[in-house]
């Protein structure tokens, strides 16, 4: 009898192929990225990422709370300020907005779900970069890891349960771990981005906090030529005392996600960034593309290559339709 193998076999009804699935996408695993600004009376909504919006306190409170009855891991919280300066000092002052964010939050469901925190300060300065800058224009690494540590701080006193460093400044998670530990924040856990490429998928992001920068940040992310130098970071943030690592953008760094996961034994999260929205939801409403299937495929794709935890915007949608 030819043929002998017939993989087909475990394709053949939905219930099978239930069966033998070998990976899923739960809510458990998604985690919803939010944007909360200042001093708004109505979410607006962000034109490059339809369906997301920038949330006022108010309306952010109740998404928080969906999404904790969805049963999502949890909620990254970015804030917007109404006024930015060169040193991003909204950031430090506990009614900054993210900071109140953050307390809304915990307020709102405690530890229900994991309330986590960007930590970086771009969208508090006026140029827009990652930290702060020195004489010449450059990103001053060693003073911008001073205000990180500071930021670190603020979030936890706010209630934060894991901060997300993202500045990709060198020795970022180190300083941070130790102001918070010496501070008595020691459950507060960080989540880092230990790979963060230098990546034009996060264009509409710029839009979604109103981002000032001009330029790019190619002197502080990862050039998307490289994948040994992910695993460099990894270990490095490992090291300085990361509690869970990840990778972004997601989906054009799969083999970068699957090299790292193969690599570590922490949690590893991978961050499906604003422009992966934007380009399906584009295609989508064009009529070009099956929204919902791809979707799907999109998050399971990160899950196969290896993230335990996904950050989405599609986090709660998937979750509702879950169920
Ligand atoms: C930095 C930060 C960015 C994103 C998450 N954290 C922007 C950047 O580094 O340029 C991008 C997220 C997305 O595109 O969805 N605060």
């Amino acid at each position: 009898m030819f043929p002998q193998d017939r993989p087909r076999r475990l394709r053949t009804s939905p219930a099978v192929r239930r069966m033998v699935a070998e990976t899923s996408v739960e809510p458990r695993s998604l985690v919803l990225p939010m944007f909360v600004a200042e001093g708004r009376s109505e979410p607006t909504p962000i034109e490059s990422m339809p369906g997301v919006v920038q949330h006022t306190r108010d309306t952010a409170r109740r998404a928080i709370a969906e999404a904790a009855e969805l049963g999502l891991g949890g909620v990254m919280l970015f804030g917007l300020p109404e006024r930015k300066d060169a040193t991003g000092s909204g950031a430090l002052d506990p009614g900054g907005i993210l900071n109140v964010a953050i307390g809304d939050a915990v307020a709102e469901v405690g530890d229900a779900l994991v309330v986590m925190s960007d930590l970086c300060l771009d969208e508090f300065t006026d140029h827009g970069h990652c930290g702060v800058l020195d004489s010449h224009g450059r990103v001053d690494n060693d003073a911008t890891l001073d205000l990180y540590a500071k930021m670190g701080v603020a979030h936890a006193e706010a209630g934060v349960h894991m901060v997300g460093p993202s500045g990709m400044m060198d020795g970022q998670v180190g300083v941070i771990r130790r102001a918070l530990d010496a501070a008595g924040h020691t459950d507060t856990a960080i989540l880092a981005y230990a790979v963060k490429y230098s990546s034009a998928l996060f264009g509409p992001f710029r839009e979604a906090v109103a981002s000032s920068l001009q330029g790019d940040r190619r002197t502080y992310q990862q050039d998307p030529a490289n994948a040994r130098e992910a695993i460099r970071e990894t270990l490095l943030d490992i090291e300085e005392g990361a509690d869970l690592v990840m990778v972004k953008p997601a989906l054009s760094y799969l083999d970068v996600l699957a090299q790292v996961r193969a690599q570590v034994t922490v949690p590893v999260a991978a961050y499906n960034v604003s422009g992966e929205y934007a380009m399906v939801e584009a295609a989508a409403a064009n009529g070009w593309i099956d929204r919902e299937r791809a979707i799907d495929e999109a998050l399971l794709s990160i899950r196969r290559a290896g993230a335990d935890i996904i950050l989405t915007y599609w986090a709660a949608e998937v979750a509702r339709r879950s169920r």
